[in-house]
């Protein structure tokens, strides 16, 4: 039988060297969730296929192309999530999360799949993390949000990324937008690719995100959104545009960006880099005050964004910009005989139980061999012990870059003590 060692296109492997780089941002990410006090939620993978049509919505590309959707030995519908914010909406919900004191707000880190054509940036199994906040009209909560994925960047270190935001408008203005686009694309009807000629009929927006390259040429010369907004969505952005000019969030107003989901509403918004190819969009999210109705509960504006973990990455790495590394190994006890072995082991034990990263033998190899590994495993310090140190209850404790040793207890409490001060005086002369 061959062996499987190929995985499906469009996935990626996380392997063990490379994982600290996704701890430290989601390190990062739970900070800043907890600074703007956002709680995590998990939600499953998968959900009844009808949420994403309904909340995506039928006419996206999204739900029209690229969904994993299969059915269940029971006869159900069922889709692997390809985005964030319908789950959560979903879960928010059912249980009911509105009965507490508004606003709720939520972050998530989930893995999504979309299939999609792979390329640098695009997977079809991807990571996202998001913010959802439920509860709230105020475009002060707008900009809180925005300021929240900028503040993340930014303390990534991340370089030359621009912020491009833009309103939909409600239902209200769009009707009338929805008839200047009708009567504008239905001039080039017969040029349209066929998805998009039943989306002239269905939902004249979504011709603007179409990715045909003839479509998109089209879109450019369509009316903006931005001439038909009425009073309350007019204001509603004036003043989402001021408090980020008050936090300091630097923007371009883009009256292109609509967005790839139909659930939006007023504000929207994208972090681009140009560092990474094509596939730019490093951040996506904005307002979306009908999805909660939609999916069949009371009334209920929310706004999120979500990040994609691969093209943060891609990004941070295009810029150079170096995540520091996890720490070393502390100490390795190499061991002569089974009693030093054992008296190693249990050193190892009383050092691992105070949070240090301690390593001994647990393969069986001669004291030599140990050595070069504790070198690979880049170890602070490093210790001997053999007959001669048992008897004794003393050993040398080596700081591995200089050679330096010293005589150190083998008593477990004293041991710890004198191992700490070591460690302590050589992290304060580097
Ligand atoms: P989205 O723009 O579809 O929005 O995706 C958000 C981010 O996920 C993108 O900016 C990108 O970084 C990443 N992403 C999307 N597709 C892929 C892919 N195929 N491969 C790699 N990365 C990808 C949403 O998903 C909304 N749920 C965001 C949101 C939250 N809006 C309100 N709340």
């Amino acid at each position: 039988m061959a062996l499987i060692t190929k995985k499906p296109r469009g996935t990626e492997d996380l392997l063990p060297r490379d994982s600290y780089r996704w701890q430290f941002m989601e390190k990062l990410f739970h900070e800043e969730a907890r600074a703007f006090g956002y709680q995590e939620i998990r939600t499953p993978v998968f959900e009844h296929t009808e949420l994403f049509e309904r909340g995506v919505g039928g006419t996206t590309d999204v739900v029209q192309k690229e969904m994993y959707t299969f059915v269940t030995k029971g006869g159900d519908s069922i889709t692997l999530r390809p985005e964030g914010t319908a789950g959560a909406a979903r879960a928010f919900l059912e249980h009911g999360l509105h009965n507490d004191p508004l606003p709720i707000k939520v972050f998530y880190f989930s893995s999504c799949y979309r299939y999609e054509k792979p390329q640098a940036g695009r997977l079809r199994e991807f990571h996202q993390f998001g913010m959802e906040c439920y509860g709230t009209q105020n475009p002060a909560a707008d900009a809180e949000l925005i300021t929240a994925a900028s503040n993340i960047f930014e303390r990534m270190g991340l370089k030359n990324i621009r912020l491009e935001i833009n309103s939909i408008g409600c239902p209200k203005c769009r009707a009338e937008y929805h008839k200047a686009l009708t009567e504008y694309f239905s001039q080039y009807k017969d040029d349209l690719c066929e998805d998009c000629r039943d989306r002239l009929e269905r939902n004249p927006m979504r011709l603007l995100d179409c990715k045909v390259p003839h479509d998109h040429e089209i879109a450019k010369g369509a009316p903006t959104v931005l001439d038909y907004l009425c009073d309350e969505c007019r204001e509603h952005f004036d003043s989402v545009k001021g408090y980020l000019d008050a936090n300091g969030v630097a923007y371009t107003v883009n009256p292109t960006i609509v967005r790839g989901l139909d659930y939006y509403t007023k504000t929207v918004f994208e972090f681009i880099s140009d560092d990474i190819g094509a596939q730019s969009t490093i951040c996506g999210g904005g307002r979306y005050d009908g999805l909660i109705e939609e999916l069949g509960g009371n009334p209920m504006p929310a706004l999120g964004f979500a990040t994609g973990l691969e093209r943060l990455l891609m990004t941070l790495d295009a810029q150079g910009i170096e995540i520091p590394e996890p720490d070393p190994c502390d100490i390795y006890i190499g061991s002569m005989g089974e009693d030093a072995h054992k008296k190693a082991g249990a050193l190892v034990n009383t050092l691992r139980k105070a949070g240090l990263y301690a390593e001994y033998d647990v393969v069986g190899r001669g004291l030599k061999a140990q050595m070069k590994y504790a070198n690979k495993l880049g170890a602070r310090f490093s210790m001997v012990l053999g007959d001669d140190e048992i008897a004794n209850g003393t050993a040398k404790l080596k700081h591995m870059d200089s050679g330096e040793q010293r005589e150190i207890s083998l008593d477990g409490d004293e041991f710890i003590r004198e191992f700490t001060a070591a460690k302590i005086e050589e992290e304060f002369k580097e």
